[in-house]
């Protein structure tokens, strides 16, 4: 079965086509990101309002792509939750009167759930159960996927998200937004042992805790600037992507050992960060786990990921009436 995938929870307008939630048939994304970048992160009106222009062509590019119309799609699948809400409800409005004109299922996604599913894309042998870390701009999740669409939350973090610490780094070094590939950028040829920064205490095996770090590098750069010296952009860079990933792939390789999980994967924007990558697959390597990466160009916003996991949404019967609703928040593991 074909589903069109939509999503627009952030500042990427995106739609796709995928069989059976695996085979990418077409992958369209429109972004503000350069737009946002002017004003170091997202506005949230600039982005809702890229999205209601952006969403028709998309809609329209993804299926001439994939050379269909839309008779030959089985459901349209959109993220209703969670995410910017005047962002996410041009989405799901869109779907809904597009799934209503062509008389087809409509299927609600959670966005993190999405996230998850683009390790389907690439991995025709991945399937649940399985361990995954979910870090993306908003949230930063160790969940154990029990099942297609059940999960179970093992940690979480206690204050920042994994991505936003990153964002939040490099607009107090100077770098452009979006912070985690500037930040990884600059990382490179610099020295992750140069400033030591703090290991946050935080309560619960699992959860992280990512405000302290970021307030750490802040108080370096402050107090760089009142003695009217210079910090090393690079080192301090790679002192802080080398922090915050230790913290990260520790966290999900303790869980991963304490469960037996026999499957690790990555998920989210911050899944791109190749530091992270290395360290985790190390560690399941360590362990004799299986390791699942998702491809880089399937770790930000996409439609294709939205489509994969609405393909299992649907064969749950997770449907949506003509009432649904957009939600800002939601907890993966809704029911
Ligand atoms: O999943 P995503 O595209 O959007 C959200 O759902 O939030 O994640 C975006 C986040 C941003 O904070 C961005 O800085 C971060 O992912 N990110 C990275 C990298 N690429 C994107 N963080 C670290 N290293 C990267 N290479
Ligand atoms: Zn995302």
């Amino acid at each position: 079965m074909y589903v069109l995938g939509i999503e627009s929870t952030c500042d990427e307008t995106a739609a796709a086509i995928v069989e059976d939630g695996r085979k990418v048939i077409s992958n369209v994304i429109a972004t503000s990101v350069k737009e946002q970048a002017l004003y170091g992160g997202v506005v949230p009106e600039i982005a809702s309002r890229r999205h209601a222009e952006y969403i028709s062509a998309t809609v329209d590019k993804a299926l001439a792509d994939a050379d269909m119309t839309m008779a030959d799609v089985g459901a349209v699948a959109v993220t209703f939750a969670p995410g910017l809400i005047g962002a996410v409800l041009v989405g799901v409005n869109f779907a809904k009167g597009l799934a209503y004109a062509a008389g087809k299922p409509l299927v609600p996604v959670h966005h993190l759930r999405g996230h998850i599913a683009a390790n389907y894309l690439t991995h025709p042998a991945l399937h649940p159960p399985f361990l995954c870390l979910v870090a993306s701009g908003g949230h930063s999740h160790i969940v154990l996927v029990e099942d297609w669409c059940r999960y179970k939350v093992l940690g979480r973090t206690v204050d920042d998200a994994a991505g936003e610490a990153y964002d939040k780094v490099a607009r107090t070094l100077g770098l452009s937004y979006p912070g985690g590939p500037s930040v990884a950028a600059a990382a490179k040829g610099g020295n992750p042992h140069a400033y030591k920064l703090p290991v946050p205490h935080v309560e619960g095996k699992y959860n992280v805790s990512f405000s302290g770090l970021k307030t750490a590098v802040i108080n370096e750069v402050h107090n760089a600037q009142q003695k009217g010296e210079e910090i090393n952009v690079s080192d301090m860079a790679a002192s802080f992507q080398e922090r915050i990933d230790q913290i990260l792939a520790k966290k999900l390789l303790s869980a991963a050992a304490d469960t037996g999980a026999q499957t690790i994967c990555l998920a989210g924007g911050v899944a791109a960060n190749g530091r992270l990558r290395q360290l985790v697959n190390d560690g399941a390597q360590k362990l004799g786990a299986k390791i699942y990466l998702p491809e880089l160009k399937y770790c930000g916003d996409n439609g294709a990921m939205i489509a994969a996991q609405g393909y299992y949404e649907y064969r749950d019967g997770n449907l949506a009436g003509w009432d649904l609703n957009g939600l800002p928040t939601l907890p993966i593991d809704y029911r």
